[in-house]
């Protein structure tokens, strides 16, 4: 069995060595732009060169090293018609759940302000947060957004969740559907934002969704830029409205030096970082799902490219 590895940002033979290690039995190659491509079984993709794309026609899958899959999609019909299978979890859960703990305390516990405080050699303690008024609001249930809210369960939030299809999950106020998307903001304080990025999500928080947050709400964001509107959440900052930001995502990567983000006190901005891909745990259960395909057996994370994700 032949699997080719190709990143985008050059960064293969470390997985080449992984999958030799994992999977001995196959043979591991990397492509690079202007070669011909050998006949492959299987392609592990990550920003994938549209020039390789084109000769992929007869692997059996494509397995992605991330969860997102909207830089794949992106090439819609010249996309070979072979599944497409994204990592789930895969050990980004937990990674998730860490980051969005480390931002909603921060705000809960007003680090945030004691760090301004600390710069100014004030020493100021201020009254607490009542925590059932500091409801979490997390949108997008999957694969990392549920290790997110059981995270906040765990503090004792009041936790509400967002998603596509309707859910029933314990000590979680469900909404669902654009129908629920207003009332779900309503009653939010710290909106968390773990969205796929596709048609229906794109520039989905914009002034008018963002505005039907409470009063000094916080946003995280940790999945795809594109999904806020950038200058209605710079204008929602500046006005008060959202009294502060915490972006790991944004619709230009890296943010350009001259973006306003920068020099705004109240947005802490992280370089894409909430969920690394873990290399390991990602080439075992890529390892995983080649066996099960080969075995005719079902695997789990197809991507559905009409829903795109
Ligand atoms: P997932 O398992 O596919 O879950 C997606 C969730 O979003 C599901 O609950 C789905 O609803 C919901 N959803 C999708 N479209 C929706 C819509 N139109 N309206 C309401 N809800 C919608 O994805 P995941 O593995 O949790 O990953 C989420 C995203 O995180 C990825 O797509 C990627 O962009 C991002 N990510 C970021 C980083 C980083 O480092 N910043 C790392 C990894 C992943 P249903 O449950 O009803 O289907
Ligand atoms: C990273 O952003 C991923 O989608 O895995």
């Amino acid at each position: 069995m032949r699997i080719l590895l190709y990143r985008g940002d050059g960064v293969v033979e470390p997985w080449v060595r992984e999958f030799a290690a994992v999977m001995p039995e196959a043979e591991a190659i990397a492509w690079k732009e202007g070669e011909v491509l050998a006949p492959c079984d299987y392609a592990v993709l990550w920003n994938p060169a549209p020039a390789l794309l084109e000769q992929l026609t007869h692997v059996k899958a494509i397995f992605l090293m991330g969860a997102g899959v909207d830089a794949l999609l992106k090439f819609g019909e010249t996309l070979p018609a072979v599944p497409l299978i994204r990592l789930g979890d895969a050990g980004m859960g937990v990674q998730m759940a860490e980051y969005v703990a480390h931002a909603v305390l921060r705000y809960f516990r007003r680090f945030d302000e004691y760090e301004q405080q600390a710069r100014h050699g004030a020493w100021n303690p201020l009254p607490l947060y009542p925590k059932e008024e500091f409801t979490i609001g997390v949108m997008g249930l999957g694969k990392l957004g549920m290790p997110v809210v059981d995270a906040m369960r765990l503090f004792g939030f009041p936790v509400r969740g967002w998603s596509r299809t309707p859910k029933d999950l314990p000590g979680v106020e469900c909404y669902f559907g654009m129908e629920g998307l207003d009332d779900f903001l309503h009653g939010t304080r710290v909106l968390v934002c773990m969205l796929p990025l596709t048609q229906e999500t794109a520039n989905l928080l914009d002034r008018h969704k963002l505005g039907k947050l409470q009063p000094g709400a916080y946003l995280i964001n940790v999945s795809r830029g594109a999904i806020v509107a950038e200058p209605d959440l710079m204008a929602l900052i500046r006005s008060g409205h959202i009294a502060g930001a915490t972006l790991d995502v944004f619709r230009h990567e890296p943010l350009p030096a001259p973006h306003p983000f920068w020099n705004e006190p109240r947005i802490n901005i992280t370089p894409h970082i909430s969920a690394l891909t873990m290399r390991h745990e990602a080439v075992r259960q890529i390892a995983d799902k080649i066996d099960a395909l080969e075995n005719g057996e079902p695997v789990g994370d197809l991507v559905d490219r009409n829903l795109g994700y």
